[in-house]
């Protein structure tokens, strides 16, 4: 796992995207605020003609249960908004979260990452309980796709983008820790003091269903992204700092 503590979380994540992009990539995107400054910077990269998502296809890890597609808050609607708008991805696949057979949904969705040839790169975030995707604490760390009840911590983190906590959905359909686990780089971005606990529990706790981004530190390909606020908790943040600083040229992400 590569520690990087940096001002500006977004560019670099970017560049981490940016280096699996090619004709038959398979991008793995998330929601939520934090990836929103990488997905500004390859928009802005698009637009300058730097670079080029053609034959670039996406899925996204989780999704409402019960939201319209239509709802300015579903991610079907926000990742639309958000990125993929915005720049010639040639498509992004959701989980359906209005399905009448929800397990199905879930089969399918699994089924369909697979057809594609798998995630190249997932870019992830992280809850302020440890969840990744939609993934909350006590998720089986080989989950697949399936249902997920959202904690209360959750719901209150994310009913700004609601009129209120009581119009956050309870239940949501996400890509399970395993199937994220399957992606080749895992690439997570966390941003400001309210993420320093999770990400020191992530990074340095010990790999535990209680934080399930601790899974990460099963795999064998992890960029952890950070800003100063969000390593605060992190007790080899110097180590990191070094490692970081020390890195031969012909290292990548
Ligand atoms: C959301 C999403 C996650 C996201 C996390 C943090 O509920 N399901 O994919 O990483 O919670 O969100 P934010 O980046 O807005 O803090």
């Amino acid at each position: 796992m590569e520690v990087l503590i940096v001002d500006d979380p977004g560019t670099v994540v970017a560049d981490a995207i940016a280096q699996h992009v090619q004709p038959g990539a398979v991008l793995g995107l998330a929601t939520g605020s934090s990836p929103l400054p990488v997905y500004r910077e390859l928009i802005d990269r698009h637009t300058r003609s730097e670079l080029s998502l053609a034959g670039v296809r996406a899925f996204t890890l989780d999704e409402y249960v019960g939201l319209a597609q239509s709802h300015a808050e579903s991610y079907h609607s926000v990742i639309r908004r958000e990125f993929t708008d915005h720049i010639d991805l040639d498509r992004v696949d959701g989980p359906d979260g209005e399905a009448k057979d929800i397990p199905a949904e879930a089969a399918r969705y699994e089924a369909a990452i697979v057809e594609a040839g798998g995630i190249d790169v997932q870019l992830l975030g992280i809850g302020t309980d440890g969840h990744i995707g939609f993934n909350e604490p006590g998720s089986s760390l080989m989950s697949r796709t399936r249902v997920k009840t959202l904690t209360q911590q959750t719901r209150e983190d994310n009913a700004r983008f609601f009129d209120s906590v009581d119009d956050v959905p309870h239940h949501v359909l996400t890509q399970g820790l395993g199937t994220i686990l399957d992606a080749g780089h895992l690439v997570l971005i966390a941003t400001g003091s309210s993420k320093a606990n999770a990400v020191a529990a992530a990074v340095e706790g010990p790999v535990a269903a209680f934080c399930p981004a601790s899974v990460l530190q099963l795999h064998q390909h992890v960029t952890v992204v950070v800003d100063p606020p969000a390593a605060a908790q992190l007790r080899l943040a110097a180590y990191y700092r070094f490692t970081a600083e020390n890195k031969p040229d012909w290292q990548r992400f």
